[in-house]
């Protein structure tokens, strides 16, 4: 399965996943600029990504302290996730998130 990451400069990046990942691993083995400080802790919010609006329905729900970290996560839109908390799995191929970027205003999409 796929997986696509759009980065704050605006490129498509594609990555191989398998079932059973969590969506940050994918993510920082594709290079993106996800820290994941607290290492799927749900105690830092550095993982936060920005899931295509068609996605996001399809993802489970986010779990109350999920949402309470995201409160904290910096340019926090209405589809925000926590990679971390990701877990990948054959209904999800083709998954597209969007990396927040301080420098960018995903508004204007
Ligand atoms: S890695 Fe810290 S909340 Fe996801």
């Amino acid at each position: 399965m796929k997986v696509r990451f759009q980065t704050a400069q605006n490129a498509m990046v594609e990555a191989e996943a398998t079932s059973g990942d969590i969506l940050l691993t994918v993510a920082q083995g594709a290079g993106m600029p996800l820290e994941g400080t607290c290492e799927g802790q749900m105690a830092c919010s550095t993982c936060h990504v920005i899931v295509d609006r068609d996605w996001f329905a399809v993802l489970p729900d986010a779990s109350e302290d999920e949402e309470d970290m995201l409160d904290l996560a910096y340019g926090v839109r209405a589809t925000s996730r926590l990679a971390c908390q990701i877990v990948l799995s054959e209904a999800l191929d083709g998954l597209t998130v969007a990396i927040p970027s301080e420098a960018r205003d995903m508004s204007e999409n």
